[in-house]
C-alpha cells in the first residue's frame, strides 16, 4: 500500500549542503505515490541544478515569483492552493528566518504565505546556527504558528562540526509526512458513505441520471479512512477508482441504494450521503426498447425514498451528514434541508462553473445546528479531509454530551 497515494505534496527546497538530499526525498515520496512539485530558492540551485528535481518528479521546477511562463501554467497562488502540504527540506537558516517575519519576496515564501495547507520545514544548517537565539526565536515563532518541524538532528556536520543540525533523512521524513495525514479522528467509529448517481433505467438501453461523478463520497471516504475509520461506500454506477481501504458495494438505482443502506445502518456511527440520488423513478420500465413513433412520449415517474431523512429519522439514527447540490439560493436551500430532514451536519455546495459535479475542484459551507464554516474551492481531497475533522469535532461533541 501507497502511504502517500495521490496527495499532492510541494517539495520546498532551499539553499544549504542539504540540498543534494533532496533529491532522495522527492524519489521516495514518488515512490510512495505522492504527486510532487517542487520549488527551489535561488540559493538551491546553487547547490543542486533545477534539472536534477525536474527530471525526478517529471514536472516543471518553479524557481522565480516573476516569472511570466510558470505563471501562466500554475500561478503561484494556484500552486499554494494546489498542495495538501508543503514540505520544506532543508530549510536553512535564512529561509525560516524569511517565513518567520513572513518576508515574500521570493516565490517559496510566497507561498508559504498563500498556503492553506499544512507546512513542514526540516531544517539544516550549522549546529551553532540552529543554536543561535535568532533562529531558536525564529522556530519558536513559527511553532506557534502550527508550522511543523521535523527535526534537524545531530551528528556529523558537512563543515566538519558535531552537533545538532543536520537534515533529518529522507526515510524519516516520509515516515513523519505519512503520520500527518494518518489523523485518526474518528479511530473505531463506523460510517457508511452513499457515492455517485443512481441510474433509473426507461427501458433496457435507457436511463436517467445526472453528472455526479462520485469524486466527492470517494475522497471523503478515503478521508475518513485515513481519520481510523471502518468505511463502508455504497456507490451508484462511478467510472473512478474505489477507495484502497473500504468496504465497497456497488449498485445502480436508488431503490437498490436504499435497500443496501438499511441492510446495514443500524451498525453505523456515522451516515454522510454524498449520492446524487435520482428524486423520482420510472413508475414502469419498459421491458422492449421504447420505439420511436409518436412526436411526444410521456413518461410517468414515482418518487423515490429520501435514503438520508430515512436514516436520520430512524430511533437510534446515527449521525447524519447530507449534501446540498444547488444552483440558487444556497444558503437556505440548506438550512431548510438540515431542519426538515433532521440532519447533524449538511456541506452545501453551488454547481455550476468549474466547481461541483463532474469536476476536480469543490467550494462548501458546512452548516449545523448553531454553526457554520466556509470551506473555499480547493481539491476534492483537501475538501474532504477538512469535512471530515468537522464531522469528527461535532460527532464526538454530540456523544460526549449524550454520556453526560
Ligand atoms: O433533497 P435533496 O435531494 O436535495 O437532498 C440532498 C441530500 O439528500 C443528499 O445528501 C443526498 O445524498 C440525499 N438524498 C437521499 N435520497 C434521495 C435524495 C437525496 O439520500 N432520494
Amino acid at each position: 500500500m501507497y502511504q502517500l497515494k495521490d496527495k499532492r505534496i510541494l517539495l520546498g527546497v532551499t539553499g544549504g549542503i542539504a540540498a543534494y538530499k533532496a533529491a532522495v526525498l522527492l524519489r521516495l515520496l514518488r515512490q510512495q505515490g505522492a504527486d510532487v512539485r517542487v520549488v527551489m530558492t535561488k540559493n538551491a540551485t546553487e547547490f543542486v541544478t533545477p534539472l536534477t528535481f525536474q527530471a525526478l518528479s517529471n514536472k516543471p521546477v518553479h524557481t522565480d515569483l516573476l516569472d511570466v511562463e510558470a505563471e501562466t501554467a500554475m500561478g503561484h497562488i494556484e500552486l499554494a492552493r494546489w498542495a495538501d502540504l508543503i514540505l520544506i527540506a532543508p530549510a536553512s537558516a535564512n529561509f525560516i528566518a524569511r517565513y518567520a517575519n513572513g518576508f515574500a519576496e521570493d516565490l517559496l515564501s510566497t507561498l508559504c504565505l498563500a498556503a492553506d495547507s499544512d507546512v513542514v520545514i526540516a531544517p539544516a544548517m550549522n549546529q551553532k546556527m540552529w543554536l543561535h537565539e535568532a533562529t531558536q526565536a525564529n522556530i519558536d515563532k513559527l511553532k506557534d504558528r502550527s508550522v511543523i518541524i521535523l527535526g534537524p538532528v545531530e551528528g556529523d556536520q558537512a563543515c566538519g562540526e558535531i552537533g545538532p543540525g543536520r537534515l533529518l533523512e529522507p526515510e524519516g521524513l516520509v515516515a513523519e509526512v505519512s503520520r500527518l495525514f494518518q489523523t485518526d479522528v474518528l479511530a473505531g467509529s463506523r460510517i457508511m458513505i452513499t457515492a455517485g448517481p443512481t441510474r433509473e433505467l426507461i427501458d433496457p438501453v435507457r436511463f436517467i441520471s445526472n453528472r455526479s461523478s462520485g469524486r466527492m463520497g470517494y475522497a471523503i471516504a478515503n478521508a475518513a479512512i485515513e481519520a481510523g475509520a471502518d468505511v463502508t461506500v455504497i456507490s451508484g454506477p462511478v467510472s473512478i477508482s474505489s477507495p484502497d481501504r473500504a468496504g465497497i458495494k456497488t449498485v445502480v438505482s436508488a431503490n437498490e441504494m436504499h435497500k443496501e443502506v438499511m441492510k446495514s445502518i443500524n451498525n453505523i456511527d456515522i451516515f454522510i450521503a454524498t449520492a446524487a440520488v435520482a428524486d423520482y423513478r420510472l413508475t414502469n420500465i419498459s421491458e422492449q426498447k421504447i420505439k420511436k413513433s409518436s412526436d411526444i412520449l410521456e413518461l410517468s415517474l414515482t418518487k423515490n425514498p429520501d435514503i438520508l431523512a430515512e436514516v436520520a429519522a430512524l430511533n437510534n439514527a446515527p449521525f447524519t451528514v447530507g449534501f446540498a447540490a444547488e444552483t440558487e439560493n444556497l444558503e437556505e436551500n440548506a438550512q431548510e434541508k438540515l431542519k426538515l430532514k433532521n440532519l447533524d451536519m449538511i456541506a452545501a455546495n453551488r454547481v455550476g462553473g468549474d466547481i461541483g459535479f463532474d469536476s476536480d475542484n469543490n467550494a462548501l459551507t458546512i452548516f449545523w445546528k448553531n454553526g457554520r464554516q466556509e470551506l473555499q474551492k480547493a481539491s476534492k481531497e483537501k475538501l474532504a479531509r477538512k469535512l471530515i475533522h468537522l464531522v469528527a469535532d461535532r460527532y464526538n461533541e454530540k456523544n460526549t454530551n449524550q454520556t453526560h
